[in-house]
């Protein structure tokens, strides 16, 4: 017996309620073990509105009753039972949703986690204002950080008619292929934190046959690798480097930028070397860096690796400097490399929060909501692109009973949207033209901006 789709608590409800007349006349129905199953998670809940958090998968409505493959019977009495329990919880309010697709479990939870608080404020203040009609439900669904998850994910929300929008995914490597999914599904995609240059315009290659749904609020690695290229030759003076990356559509894409920035300026590219993600152990590549001397290591990926790399560097009395990108603009980098961080140089996309005045109100609001967490790299991103999806949902997606989702796409086109990240304005791609860079320096653990 196949699973074939899934069916949500208030979509049960409406299907328990049509069948009634049916049933009574049936004196009792059919169902299959993945219905019942779906019941007990539904029912053992206080409420229809929790059990739609955990969802069930079970055959097509239909199918659960008219299948070949039906085991067991039930009695009306139960089956009415059950519809006045789902009557009772139901009332069945009607939500907008806006998805958040990012990494919530594994090696990068943290700034994942964080986007999810980013989006949780907008969404809360939303709910708040009393703008809609109804209520607004973040509906978060974790990739793992897992291009195939990103897939899989991206899948799950296009079959829910009711997220008006997609706010992710963090990484470049799970956004791409995400976005093709939810173009085919005229669904409006912006994320707050992806930024390889090829989310955005491979949809403007010819095999691209849908809608370009797809935004961007943060700016793009072409620009900051050329900063961090531009940044090391004029400011710190330096003429040689060895390039690391790790191989993904990130943290490569970032180090080939940076690469022929530098190359086309005079400086020296002395070694290009991929690591793997989740690799623990650089002290050989360092140790055959460390013989080319070079004044600067670059590395393009994530905290982790990176943090790594700058510590076992130091243990190997490497002194160049380290010099790193947006991924690891977060304190998780601190507690992975320690005290090797100190004097390391990180680009980050944007003007630090604390300059923009919009952006003031944001961070004690923060702080207030979630006194504990420490502000990652996107969450202000994150609570941007939730607000750009409210707006244009309010503007341009409510229709009656249904949300127009190709005309959310069309009105991001010619949005000008004034918040914590300035003036956020799109170009043909639908980045934002909004191009700047903050390079930060490392000092006693924290990150002190330099321009
Ligand atoms: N900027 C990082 C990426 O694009 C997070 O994957």
């Amino acid at each position: 017996m196949s699973n074939k789709g899934a069916l949500n608590a208030y979509e049960l409800a409406d299907f328990i309620g049509y069948k009634n007349s049916l049933l009574v006349k049936e004196k009792s129905i059919l169902y299959d073990g993945n219905f019942t199953r779906g019941c007990g998670v539904a029912w053992s809940n206080t409420s229809a509105c929790q059990a739609e958090d955990h969802g069930f998968k079970s055959r097509h409505p239909r199918q659960i009753f008219e299948g070949n493959s039906i085991v067991h019977k039930i009695t009306v009495f139960s089956v009415l039972s059950l519809s006045l329990l789902a009557l009772g919880c139901g009332s069945k309010e009607k939500v907008y949703k806006i998805a958040i697709a990012v990494p919530l479990t594994g090696d990068i939870a943290a700034m994942g986690q964080g986007m999810k608080r980013g989006a949780e404020l907008a969404v809360e203040e939303a709910n708040a204002s009393g703008r809609f009609q109804r209520k607004i439900e973040l509906r978060p669904f974790d990739d793992r950080a897992d291009p195939k998850e990103a897939v899989n994910v991206a899948n799950q929300i296009v079959s829910d008619p009711s997220i008006a929008a997609i706010v992710g995914h963090l990484n470049s490597g799970c956004s791409i292929p995400a976005a093709q999914v939810y173009a085919k599904n005229n669904l409006l995609m912006i994320t707050p934190a992806a930024t390889n240059p090829k989310l955005t315009l491979q949809q403007l290659e010819p095999s691209w046959k849908w809608v370009k749904n797809v935004f961007r609020v943060n700016t793009t690695d072409d620009v900051q690798g050329q900063f961090a290229a531009n940044y090391c030759l004029q400011s710190l003076k330096i003429q040689s480097v060895a390039i690391i990356h790790d191989k993904t559509p990130y943290g490569q894409g970032l180090a080939e930028e940076f690469q022929k920035e530098f190359e086309t300026k005079g400086g020296g590219v002395l070694s290009f070397d991929g690591i793997a993600i989740g690799d623990k152990d650089f002290k050989a590549l360092l140790t055959r860096i460390k013989s080319l001397n070079p004044q600067t290591i670059y590395f393009g990926g994530i905290y982790n690796e990176g943090g790594l790399i700058v510590k076992q560097a130091r243990e190997l009395g490497l002194k160049a400097t380290f010099v790193s990108g947006d991924a690891l603009q977060t304190s998780e980098y601190f507690k992975v490399a320690g005290s090797a961080a100190e004097g390391s140089y990180i680009t980050n996309v944007g003007v630090p929060p604390q300059k923009i005045p919009e952006a003031k109100s944001f961070l004690e609001k923060y702080s207030a909501r979630f006194p504990q967490p420490d502000l990652q790299p996107y969450d202000h991103y994150t609570y941007e692109a939730a607000k750009i999806a409210l707006d244009v949902l309010e503007k341009a997606g409510i229709q009656g009973d249904s949300i127009d989702k190709l005309r959310m796409i069309e009105t991001m086109k010619n949005l000008k949207f004034n918040g914590v990240l300035g003036t956020t304005e799109f170009d043909e791609k639908g980045d934002t033209k909004n191009k700047a860079i903050t390079v930060y320096l490392v000092k006693g653990n924290n990150f002190v901006p330099l321009n």
